[in-house]
């Protein structure tokens, strides 16, 4: 496979130096010396995404898009950190066409393999460097197809495009270190012609008419992982409004979806003051959601700030995908491996939610699931939440069934008034940052003073069904 042939390679690039500094009497690599790093950031799932050599502080991203020939010209500006020294690294990358890199300014060598963009400085990057790599590019995007035969990458709509990018999928519209584990800062500049919107994440921190075209500066000032970033081109009816606490909300919804969709400008503060209550204070700036017309990808998708719907969605999805901005976009899973803290989360949230709502209790969901009469308990016993089998399995229904049973019988077991404050502590301790399953049963036994073995165990472990009691 790809990242195998991409190890080879770098293991005997590693042994020419070593053998190079063992001429000189010394053992192994000197201090400072650079390697080209690995090429990976080694996720157990993904093995061929990200790279664990840089840590990138941010994007800025300079888009020009036309809708009719579906035509993408970009710049990126990445400006990270060196972990270690590096004579070369890697972008991921997908299709497009490469016109030049430059790090620090001067042209760096551009190679290409497979979704990896190889660039060799003109001068080696010393551990700790902070360096600014710029890359212009241009083509037609590409769409990927994943295994489970889900869409994601950039795709057309009838009267635009939608950049989703979970698991894969940022690498077809940018180059970036696209693993969920290396969150950075974003500044996203898109132009289109007059007659459309683009949408992206965090703030609109400007638009310029100029002639027939519209630029519009989207700002995330908060970390985020590069597969929720998105771009969103179409015509939309545009709304803001405010939540009570002040934050502002910023709703796109496609005319075709108007007259299904429930009032987003209502339902979305509602949702974000009723989540700040049950899980803490909201993570972003800014808060909306974007109803588009893609209705044949049949998913949402949690993008920061501003979810990202195929079609009108019903109130509990919007639920789902408001409350991953606490599980999932504020506290993030370090590898797709722990994808449950993010899918788990978002739909025990719904169960709250309709709790709370006085429709069903949680814990009537958790039986309805356990007894498999809820439409959505189909296949959740199929594997443990939290040992997807294979890359093409990470949205499967334990992932988010099984997962949200686990949070409900974590609940009934350390109380209703200690499990809120887990929810609370774990989105504080963790906010912007990256966090793993081992992390959360920790704080779980720290809040609640008692021994959770063997309860993860049977819930997310065990390949069991487990016993309800
Ligand atoms: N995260 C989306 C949600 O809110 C679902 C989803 C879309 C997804 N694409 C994915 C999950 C890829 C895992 C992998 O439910
Ligand atoms: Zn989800």
């Amino acid at each position: 496979m790809h990242s195998a042939r991409l190890s080879r390679a770098a293991l005997f690039t590693v042994l020419l130096l070593t053998t190079g500094t063992a001429c000189t009497g010394s053992v192994g690599r000197t201090a400072g010396a650079a390697g080209p790093g690995a090429s990976s950031a080694g996720d157990a799932l993904f093995p061929t995404l990200g790279n664990r050599g840089y840590d990138v502080a941010h994007y800025a991203l300079t888009l020009d898009y036309v809708p009719e020939t579906n035509a993408l010209v970009g710049t990126a500006v990445i400006t990270a950190r060196a972990k270690q020294a590096l004579s070369r690294f890697s972008l991921d990358l997908m299709g497009l066409e490469v016109r030049d890199a430059r790090v620090d300014g001067s042209e760096a060598e551009v190679r290409r393999v497979r979704n990896k963009l190889i660039l060799t400085p003109a001068d080696p990057l010393r551990s700790g460097k902070v360096f600014t790599t710029t890359v212009r590019y241009s083509g037609i995007p590409k769409m990927i197809t994943d295994a489970d035969g889900g869409v994601e990458g950039w795709i057309e709509t009838d009267d635009g495009a939608a950049a989703l990018g979970e698991p894969t999928g940022s690498m077809a519209w940018f180059p970036g270190n696209h693993h969920p584990s290396d969150k950075a800062l974003y500044d996203i500049t898109i132009t289109v012609p007059k007659d459309y919107t683009a949408v992206s994440n965090g703030e609109l921190a400007g638009l310029q008419h100029k002639g027939r075209r519209t630029t519009s500066h989207w700002h995330t000032g908060e970390p985020m992982a590069s597969y929720l970033a998105s771009v969103v081109v179409g015509s939309f009816d545009i709304s803001t409004t405010t939540t009570t606490h002040g934050l502002p909300v910023y709703i796109a919804i496609d005319p075709d979806e108007v007259e299904g969709s429930p009032d987003m400008a209502e339902l979305v503060p509602k949702i974000i003051d009723w989540a700040s209550g049950r899980f803490g204070r909201y993570p972003f700036s800014g808060t909306g959601a974007i109803v588009d017309h893609l209705p044949d990808i049949e998913y949402a998708l949690e993008t920061q700030s501003k979810p990202y719907f195929e079609e009108a969605p019903d109130e509990t999805l919007v639920v789902h995908e408001l409350a991953h901005q606490w599980f999932g976009n504020s506290v993030t899973p370090t590898s797709w491996r722990d994808m449950w803290l993010n899918e788990g989360f978002a739909t025990y949230a719904e169960w709250l939610w309709k709790e709370d709502q006085g429709a069903t209790t949680a814990d009537e969901i958790f039986d309805a699931f356990y007894h498999g009469t809820h439409p959505e308990s189909k296949g959740i016993w199929d594997f443990p939440p939290a040992q997807p089998p294979s890359a093409d399995r990470v949205s499967d229904p334990p992932v988010y069934g099984r997962g949200a049973m686990t949070l409900h019988r974590l609940r009934l077991t350390v109380g209703d008034k200690c499990f809120f404050t887990i929810l609370r502590a774990w989105s504080t301790r963790h906010q912007y940052g990256n966090a793993n399953t081992r992390q959360f049963i920790e704080l779980c036994e720290k809040e609640s003073g008692m021994d959770l073995a063997e309860l993860f165990e049977a819930w997310l472990y065990s390949r069991n069904k487990p016993t309800a009691a």
